[in-house]
């Protein structure tokens, strides 16, 4: 009986750990499979469309530039806020959410050479008459709203006398800006004259300072340390870039003047 029991549970653990083997594993057999996360929040770059599926600017090239580049690969949707923890962590491959490529962040991860130029605007109340320039949002002590840890919140953070109001979400930020909960909104450009265009009460009551107010260029991360995939990640990207691939996904999703495709040179 005892030695029935010891078999049993010798069998079991042989098992358990058999199994465990293979879910960790499973990306690292012959056919690797990448992990990419993406924000599905930030029209029209990636959201989920009416079938409940990730769509895009963003989820388009991606897939192009994996295929391109001969990788099997699998999307999720991870909120803003667990996308660099999850790189850092090895949960993904690959993320692109619109992540400027900046100094600082090179520090803890890697980027693609940069697949879009794009910057941030400013929206605000059009109540708010007497302000032109965020220097003067700064003078009337205007209460502006960013998504946490994004370059337009470390753009207000310039502006001393400014009240920076955070959230989690873009979108989140523009209905508070529609329903008078903040003075004005920083944002990338593509997504706030998105937004602005959608919501019907911010087009009657919001207005933008100016055009574009920095320049800022979009590329892939991916984690610290895989120079191949990085290589095969570039090689693929300078490829779509050169042939017009990624020109002709500006075009379908219209992101107009807003965003710019850079030069394959
Ligand atoms: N481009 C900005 C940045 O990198 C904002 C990106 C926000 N992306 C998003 N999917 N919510 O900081």
């Amino acid at each position: 009986m005892l030695l029935k029991n010891n078999i049993l549970k010798f069998v079991l653990s042989v098992f358990c750990v058999w199994s465990l083997g293979c879910g960790q594993d499973s990306r690292d057999s012959k056919n690797p499979k990448l992990v990419i996360a993406i924000d599905a929040t930030f029209v029209p770059m990636s959201f989920l469309n009416d079938q409940g599926d990730l769509d895009g600017f963003e989820v388009d090239l991606i897939k192009a530039v994996v295929k391109n580049a001969g990788f099997n690969f699998e999307l999720v949707n991870v909120e803003w806020g667990g996308l660099f923890g999850g790189l850092i962590t090895k949960k993904f491959d690959l993320v692109i959410s619109s992540i400027t490529i900046l100094e600082e962040r090179k520090n803890r991860m890697a980027f693609s050479i940069p697949y879009l130029q794009s910057g941030v605007s400013v929206l605000v109340r059009k109540d708010i008459s007497n302000a032109d320039s965020l220097e003067q949002l700064a003078e009337i002590k205007a209460t502006v709203g960013a998504q946490i840890n994004t370059t337009s919140y470390y753009f207000l953070q310039k502006y001393e006398g400014i009240n920076i109001k955070t959230y989690e979400k873009f979108g989140h930020a523009i209905i508070d800006l529609a329903n008078k909960g903040n003075d004005g909104v920083v944002g990338d450009s593509v997504q706030a004259n998105y937004y602005f265009n959608k919501n019907k009460e911010l087009t009657q009551n919001a207005r933008f300072l100016g055009s574009r107010l920095s320049s800022e260029n979009y590329g892939i991360v991916m984690g610290k340390g895989n120079i191949e995939l990085k290589q095969k990640i570039d090689a693929s990207l300078k490829e779509l870039l050169k042939n017009g691939t990624v020109q002709k996904l500006h075009d379908k999703w219209n992101l107009g003047e807003f965003a710019v495709v850079p030069s394959s040179e």
